[in-house]
């Protein structure tokens, strides 16, 4: 049996938790009308098959109507969730792993305007900034219903075949009540004593063990320290977790600390890439040690080492490692495999959490198969004819057709005209904030070369160097330049946000970063620019500015930038530039009417994506088997790509990433892995 401390046993109550990794609980956002069905069941099973010990479902399941989904829950109070969860747990049973789910009440982390169309409730009448909206303090009779609601709820999920509940109290009613800063009510459940404003949970809590009984696991997820001016203190959070215990009815604390109320906020306690690893990790040792319950945590534990350390050192009894499960789903067959190095890591990108509320749904930024479970593979299956496959251009495109093509057992070969692989995440990376994508490339380098994958840099390949390797596919990842013809006038005289961040230009001033792209590129420019002291505008023709980076991406950026000499401009267009002595004149107008003016900078930058270089693939075309066709269909689907197009032909043609048009780097990895896995 193995001496490592993460695969060692642990009992928690009745239940044997086979070792100790866990998933936290965490909503993807795949639930189909509020309920838990084929592709959230694929998500979970595939951990649960891989070794993961415990996953707690859901996030944030709402309990009663009026905590509408603000994120598309699951929707634990409708009776019809029973068999949809009884699906999901026998799933990951099958496999060994247990299974919990999240239930709460948003109170007012959440909107009016979406489910029944209720009111949401608080204990205060104070808006979230989070979200927005402003709730209805709570009456003595939404109170009763309520507890009664989470007893409900309980119930569903222990019918349901759940091995326990976890109550949310961190950003969410429970903890409204009990926060000094969200508590303004009078009377029983409010005002100055603990007491009071723990009533409503202890309430809930006896309510539940009622229903479901004394061997059902019952804990909770809980901010023990808001820190924040006005909240609960760590001293007032570990007097919480004392009378938690107390009640005798709890089973286990999973341990945050901060609070949630702003994106900046929840950045602190979900710290995203650039921001220190593992940051609350020795607080909730200190809670574990303190309050002497059942400890579980998460935050940043990206690596094994980590984990292993907050194990052995006692800090924790479970460890949660939920956004490098979405990233790697096999973390813990790759332990028990002794093949740590294999774990695709998770770069803290953030993209899979921002897209809940953007996007609809959880992706993550380098593992497309994440949330993909029923159509995509998280494990490359061998293919039974050897190819040989050439991909030219090594960003992250390329670099995952290579990986994917050397796991199908290819022979592979990568030309990439720049001396390193990893194009434009390369580029990012140089900024110390986003250091960590470089491991996008770092990991599939790696993959690549422990299958002899042949790499040529430095060599900007042709025609003829394509077909001297007589392929049978071809695979075109060459990517974009950046694109800055797009004023009526002056175009000579702009540089594009890529020029900044890769150093090629000295930032100027007084500078104008035009961008009409919304990502990254832009911000990271004028990031690298106002730290330089300058002055800096940025200028979008969009009602909000930098729409693609999205809300806890853009913190770090706000954090470093709104200290400098920086405005932004929304609504307005750069439409020509001017030299005017040492300067440059802008011309600037606006979408909405024919209003202009002009303005004078010494630097004008724009951010507007990039033109595919796409030269090879045409000249390549007409020599290849599908003319370079995709079937949609079966790209959707995952199935293999017909080739008929060209009998004559001399092998399969593909074209990737932004050599086809300017995407982001989950696109182009996606596009990668779903043409590749079939060839
Ligand atoms: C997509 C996504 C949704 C999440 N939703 C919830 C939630 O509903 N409730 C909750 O307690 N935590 C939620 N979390 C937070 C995770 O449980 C976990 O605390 C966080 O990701 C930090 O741990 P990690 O660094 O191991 O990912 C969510 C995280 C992600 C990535
Ligand atoms: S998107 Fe980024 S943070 Fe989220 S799982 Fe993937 S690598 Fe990790």
């Amino acid at each position: 049996m193995s001496k490592d401390p993460l695969l060692q046993p642990y009992q928690l109550k009745h239940l044997t938790l086979k070792n100790r990794i866990m998933i936290t609980s965490h909503e993807p956002a795949y639930p189909e009308d509020g309920m838990p069905k084929e592709r959230y069941r694929a998500y979970h099973e595939t951990r649960a098959r891989a070794g993961v010990a415990l996953t707690m479902t859901a996030g944030s399941a709402a309990v009663s109507r009026n905590s509408p989904p603000a994120f598309n829950n699951i929707l634990a109070y409708k009776d019809e969730v029973v068999p949809w969860i009884r699906e999901l747990t026998d799933a990951c049973h099958d496999h060994g792993c247990a299974v919990m789910i999240q239930l709460t009440h948003l109170g007012r982390r959440t909107g009016w305007n979406k489910g029944d169309w209720l009111p949401s409730v608080s204990s205060t009448m104070a808006q979230e900034p989070a979200h927005r909206f402003f709730p209805k303090l709570v009456e003595d009779w939404d109170i009763a219903r309520i507890i009664q609601d989470y007893a409900d709820a309980a119930e569903r999920m222990k019918e349901g075949g759940m091995d326990g509940v976890e109550l949310e109290a961190y950003g969410h009613l429970m903890d409204q009540f009990w926060s000094p800063a969200t508590n303004h009510l009078d009377g029983p459940y409010g005002g100055e004593t603990l007491e009071n404003r723990m009533r409503f949970s202890l309430e809930v809590i006896d309510a539940i063990r009622k229903r479901v009984g004394e061997d059902f696991i019952l804990g909770i997820r809980f901010t023990a320290d808001e820190a924040m001016k006005g909240g609960i203190t760590a001293e007032e959070g570990l007097e919480i977790g004392r009378r938690l215990k107390a009640t005798g009815q709890i089973d286990f604390l999973n341990v945050i600390r901060g609070h949630i109320d702003t994106d900046a906020a929840l950045t602190d306690v979900i710290p995203v890439q650039g921001m220190r690893n593992a940051p609350h990790l020795d607080f909730a040792g200190t809670v574990r040690r303190e309050i002497g319950l059942p400890t579980f945590h998460a935050a940043k534990i990206p690596d094994v080492a980590t984990a292993r350390h907050a194990i052995a050192e006692g800090l924790l009894d479970m460890v949660g490692m939920t956004r490098a499960h979405m990233a790697d789903p096999l973390i813990v067959r790759k332990i028990s495999e002794m093949r740590e190095e294999d774990i695709r890591p998770c770069v803290g990108a953030t993209y899979c959490l921002d897209r809940i509320y953007q996007g609809g749904e959880a992706l993550c930024i380098h593992n497309p198969a994440t949330g993909r479970e029923l159509t995509m593979p998280h494990e490359i299956s061998p293919a039974s004819i050897k190819k040989k496959v050439v991909v030219v251009g090594a960003g992250p495109a390329g670099m995952e057709a290579a990986r994917v093509a050397s796991e199908r057992g290819h022979d592979v070969v990568v030309f990439e005209a720049a001396p390193d692989a990893g194009g434009q995440v390369r580029l990012t990376a140089q900024s110390e904030r986003r250091r960590e994508m470089i491991s996008i490339i770092d990991w599939r380098m790696d993959q690549c070369l422990a299958r002899n994958v042949r790499f040529n840099f430095n060599t900007y390949a042709e025609e003829s160097d394509v077909m001297f390797e007589n392929p049978d596919a071809v695979i075109v990842a060459t990517g974009g330049l950046p694109h800055t013809e797009l004023l009526s006038e002056g175009n000579d005289l702009v540089v594009s946000a890529w020029d900044i961040i890769s150093c090629d230009v000295k930032p100027g001033r007084q500078v104008l970063v035009f961008d009409d792209a919304g990502d990254h590129a832009a911000l990271q420019a004028a990031e690298m620019i106002a730290k330089t002291g300058a002055h800096v505008e940025i200028m979008t023709p969009d009602r909000s500015f930098s729409p693609e980076v999205m809300g806890m991406n853009l913190v770090p950026y706000m954090r470093a930038l709104q200290d400098k000499d920086v405005r932004f401009t929304v609504t307005y267009r750069l439409k020509a530039a001017r030299r005017t002595g040492n300067l440059m004149t802008a011309v600037i107008g606006t979408d909405y009417s024919s209003f202009t003016e002009e303005r004078d900078f010494d630097q004008i930058i724009v951010n507007h994506a990039t033109v595919p270089l796409d030269e090879l693939y045409f000249e390549l075309k007409p020599r290849s088997k599908n003319l370079g066709a995709v079937n949609q269909e079966a790209l959707i689907f995952g199935r293999p790509q017909p080739l008929e197009a060209n009998p004559d032909g001399d092998f399969a043609l593909y074209r990737i990433g932004d050599a086809v048009s300017a995407r982001n780097t989950h696109a182009a990895i996606y596009d990668a892995l779903r043409l590749v896995k079939d060839i």
